[in-house]
């Protein structure tokens, strides 16, 4: 494995392209290979089971393109596949948003009072709220699964009227009482195209934590720890979707923050690759 190899990053879909923008903002110096399994988004309202299925195979399909390190973008695998996908890459490192997303909240919430925004599948996991309790045992968790930010985030309608109101009725059960969380998770790659829209909704007192910077933290932290950080000029970021490659390269840039040239959007099938755990 060679300091230049590319870091690979998946997600279910294009949602995972804002922890892509906040590790190339981090490390401008290293290449990246990207993978969104757009055939079978959403991952969050899927069983565990079949979420560690979809999520091995792609991490195997990322990881034939020779990844020295390999992010898992999407809080749902993060939260209910990381053990496997550890087990299926090793020795390759494997990094999750959910333990960096944790680490941020705890240091967001002195009195620990922290709420998590999340898709079904990362709630019902309870991976944040035992991450988090690793790290602070009398922190005060509370959840609330919004699966519409996903359709929203998708359409492009993430300010105005109608996330405005889906906004309110999603976070209301977490900031009725008197007890107000300190800071709120943004625990699912599309949330942080909402975050204007969920800040004024929280209000000024209540802090909004994206797994996306800490997340590029960790990445930098380990590959200078093991001597493994490129310094030299990075290759094109490449892209790989399991389906429509121009939407991806549409959609995408609204999360990436940057043109995607709809032809380096390679369209790969994940069920015809020969490695992949069935
Ligand atoms: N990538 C997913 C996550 O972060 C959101 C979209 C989906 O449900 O697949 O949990």
């Amino acid at each position: 494995m060679t300091r230049a190899a590319p870091i690979g990053v998946f997600d279910s879909g294009i949602g995972g392209l804002t922890v892509m923008r906040a590790l190339m903002e981090k490390m401008p110096s290293e290449s990246f290979v990207y993978l969104g399994d757009t055939a079978r988004l959403p991952y969050g309202t899927k069983s565990a089971e079949t979420v560690t299925r979809y999520a091995v195979q792609c991490a195997e399909a990322v990881a034939a393109h020779g990844v020295k390190l390999l992010v898992v973008a999407c809080n749902t695998a993060s939260s209910v596949a990381l053990p496997a996908l550890q087990k299926s890459l090793a020795p390759i490192p494997v990094i999750g948003v959910i333990e960096p997303g944790a680490e941020a909240a705890v240091a967001a919430a002195p009195r620990g009072r922290i709420a998590v925004i999340a898709t079904e599948g990362t709630v019902k996991g309870g991976a944040y709220m035992r991450a988090v309790h690793a790290r602070n045992p009398n922190a005060q968790v509370t959840q609330q699964a919004c699966p519409l930010f996903v359709a929203l985030a998708e359409e492009g309608l993430t300010e105005g009227e109608i996330p405005e109101l889906v906004a309110e009725r999603y976070l209301a059960p977490l900031l009725e009482g008197r007890e107000q969380p300190e800071c709120l998770v943004l625990g699912c790659t599309h949330f942080p195209a909402l975050a204007k829209t969920i800040a004024r909704v929280a209000g000024p007192r209540i802090k909004l934590v994206d797994s996306a910077a800490t997340t590029a933290d960790a990445v930098a932290k380990l590959l200078k720890e093991t001597g493994n950080a490129h310094d030299g000029a990075p290759l094109p970021p490449r892209f790989l979707a399991t389906d429509s490659p121009e939407r991806f390269a549409r959609v995408g840039e609204i999360f990436l923050g940057r043109k995607i040239d709809p032809d380096t959007v390679e369209l790969i099938d994940l069920q015809k690759l020969p490695h992949t755990a069935g």
